[in-house]
């Protein structure tokens, strides 16, 4: 008899993500190796912050060694401090609060919309206190947020908006670039992202103060950047400052990869059509909710994800699937509701749509280079599984 102890487990046939490979990533290594300049802020790192630069349409784009460190480093410039308190989705990763309670600042969680699940813009006004300092959104699943309700508000109560485009590269607000809506954005370039370089980020912005210091930051707090370009006859410790650079080596195996950057998502925006196109049905039939994605927003297919009645379903589900190797994801424990969350934030108002999306949200696998068949398989089991 087989104990659940010893079951084995059936191969991984379709995992949930594999790392794109564009095939220009080991030459652009080799170049790199052989220009002998493998610490930060070298040529490939400037040539994919040119790139980052041209195709978001800021003034400012500094590549950083995770989406995570971007945010810290937005953090750092909007000059969080203790007591201040920053208004955000509870449906996020960590690393949007962390980068608050890091500066001794509060996160401050608020629903998000049913179709996007994306802050609910309406949500916002209610949780400001005269300790609000910034408002940080996540587009998620890289469907830009409503931004022009949104930076309206911010406006008028004189707040900062940190956008946490990490999923976003390549989306557009009413034809503006995520990540150029806001004040400043991260990005991120992990492994699991549309386009990456292992672990990798960039922080973007257009104001030129920020910018500046931004450089500052990034190297340790001296300005080390404008004695590199000869401004400057000796670098020293001017700011506080963290160490926000990559390798020169992730910069060239991201500048590989951004180069086809535009293609890598027309090809993952056509898997995704086909998911939504062959699963919508199951929405109709009621048995799961399927992505929305509003009129105002190009998304960029970085998650198709359904949305089941209950954790017990999604659970059955993913065994399903798993049962005939099709690898499944959740998505996100609710911030409000995390213990890191309790003990470092607050929330304001009714958690609805947070909470079963954390219940209920399944992420399908999708990647560029996946094969038509596999998205024909997972399709298939999937419809099987949630009937
Ligand atoms: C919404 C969001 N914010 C921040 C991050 C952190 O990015 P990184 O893993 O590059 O640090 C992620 C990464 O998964 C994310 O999805």
């Amino acid at each position: 008899m087989t104990s659940p102890e010893n079951a084995v487990s059936p191969p991984i046939l379709i995992p949930f993500v594999e790392p794109l490979r564009t095939g220009g990533e080991l030459e652009a290594l080799r170049e790199a190796v052989g220009r002998r300049r493998l610490s930060g802020d070298n040529l490939a790192a400037r040539g994919a912050e040119a790139y980052l630069r041209g195709a978001l349409g800021v003034a400012h784009a500094l590549l950083t060694p995770s989406g995570t460190a971007a945010l810290e480093l937005a953090a750092l410039l909007a000059e969080l401090q203790p007591g201040d308190e920053v208004v955000m989705p509870s449906f996020t990763f960590s690393s949007t609060a962390n980068a608050v309670v890091l500066r001794g600042a509060t996160p401050v969680f608020v629903d998000v919309r049913a179709d996007t699940l994306n802050i609910d813009a309406d949500l916002i006004r209610p949780a400001l206190t005269e300790r609000t300092r910034a408002i940080m959104v996540v587009h998620y699943a890289g469907v830009p947020c409503d931004m022009d309700p949104i930076m309206a508000l911010a406006k008028t109560h004189g707040l900062i908006v940190i956008e946490d485009a990490a999923q976003a590269l390549h989306a557009r607000y009413r034809g503006r670039p995520a990540g150029a809506l806001g004040d400043m954005a991260a990005f991120s370039f992990h492994e699991t992202k549309n386009i990456h370089c292992g672990e990798g980020g960039v922080f973007v912005c257009d104001q030129q103060t920020w910018g500046e210091r931004a450089e500052i930051i990034r190297e340790k707090g001296t300005n080390r950047a404008a004695f590199f370009r000869g401004e400057i006859d000796k670098y020293t410790w001017v700011d506080v400052g963290s160490s926000f650079l990559p390798s020169e080596l992730n910069a060239a195996f991201l500048g590989a990869q951004l180069e086809r950057s535009l293609e890598i998502t027309r090809l993952r925006l056509d898997l995704w059509d086909e998911y939504q196109a062959s699963l919508g049905g199951l929405q109709e039939a009621g048995v799961a909710l399927t992505p929305q994605i509003p009129q105002d927003c190009a998304h960029n297919a970085h998650i198709y994800h359904l949305r089941l009645p209950s954790a017990e379903r999604r659970t059955a589900v993913l065994q399903a699937m798993r049962r005939e190797g099709v690898q499944g994801v959740s998505h996100y424990v609710p911030l409000h509701s995390a213990p890191a969350g309790r003990r470092y934030g607050r929330w304001v108002g009714e958690m609805t749509n947070t909470d079963r999306a954390g219940e209920g949200l399944l992420r399908l696998p999708l990647g560029s280079e996946m094969k038509t068949e596999a998205v024909a398989q997972v399709i298939d089991v999937v419809r099987r599984a949630v009937a």
